[in-house]
């Protein structure tokens, strides 16, 4: 991308958690084997949860929600570097990531999945057809967007490329109805039970934010609103029924998968277009 473009964009989208991801993706494009590991790092997932059998529970939860087999071409926006698409892009006919993040992409491409390609794109103009796919994977990206205008235009575009007949699924997001403190519990108590976090030279988190990081922020702040990027965003799924029945999909309200450490807290919702 060139540079001008790229200044251009951290300036100016409204979703600038991107660059939060892409910067992690950065650490590791030199590294010569990625592993899934690797890869949770870059979603901001903890490496102690993500191995066996949490991960196998939340793919095999993904697919039968969102009832991806051989015969569907799967779309996930919001991909990061293909955390999930590493265990998830077999059970598809095809398989297609969007994220902001160029890093991302790149380091995804680097997992040299068969059937799946990475392309930089920004979910509110997805770079792809009209009902060109029959699923569409979203997972833990609107959970970090307080504006209901960006998820609103998100899932918009989600229903463009969908073909009649064809599922969404938005993974994981704060329910509004637990308690706030017994959610805190819960993280708290799960928390304990993991080893310590053991940084590596690669991974080395929150030394990133380099001076033109800083720059931006302060520019945002002299220009426009502040924006709210707090990773415990809480939606209503009210919202996203609205939001389902003005797009004319059914929409279901589902659980998380049952291993996930905020289940119980978290939901996730399940659209169809009619056929
Ligand atoms: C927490 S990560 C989740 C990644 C992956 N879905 C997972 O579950 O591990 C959120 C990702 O959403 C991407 N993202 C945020 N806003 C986006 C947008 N408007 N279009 C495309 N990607 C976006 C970020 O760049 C980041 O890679």
């Amino acid at each position: 991308m060139r540079y001008l473009e790229y200044l251009r964009r951290l300036m100016f989208s409204p979703s600038e958690s991107w660059m939060y991801f892409d910067q992690r993706a950065q650490k590791l494009l030199k590294k010569p084997d990625l592993s899934l590991s690797d890869v949770a790092y870059v979603s901001s997932r903890d490496y102690r949860v993500w191995p066996e059998p949490v991960y196998a529970d939340m793919i095999n939860w993904i697919a039968e929600a969102l009832q991806v087999s051989k015969d569907s071409d799967l779309a996930e926006i919001g991909c990061a570097a293909g955390f999930v698409a590493y265990g998830l892009s077999a059970k598809a006919r095809s398989y297609t990531g969007v994220d902001l993040s160029p890093a991302c992409a790149r380091l995804a491409t680097r997992l040299r999945l068969p059937n799946a390609a990475f392309i930089v794109g920004d979910g509110r103009s997805v770079p792809l057809e009209d009902a060109s796919v029959d699923r569409v994977l979203c997972t833990d990206v609107i959970v970090n967007i307080p504006d209901e205008r960006i998820y609103e235009n998100l899932i918009r575009e989600m229903h463009r490329i969908l073909r009649p007949g064809g599922k969404i699924l938005l993974g994981n997001l704060n329910d509004t109805r637990p308690l706030r403190a017994d959610f805190d519990a819960r993280i708290k108590e799960y928390s304990a039970g993991l080893p310590p976090y053991v940084e590596d030279e690669a991974r080395e988190s929150g030394k990133w934010m380099p001076w033109h990081f800083n720059r931006i922020a302060e520019y945002r702040a002299r220009h426009f609103a502040p924006l709210d990027c707090d990773p415990a965003v809480f939606h209503e799924p009210a919202k996203f029924e609205a939001i389902g029945s003005a797009l004319g999909m059914e929409t279901n309200i589902i659980s998380a998968h049952k291993l996930y450490p905020y289940y119980g807290f978290r939901y996730s919702v399940v659209y169809t277009r009619a056929a």
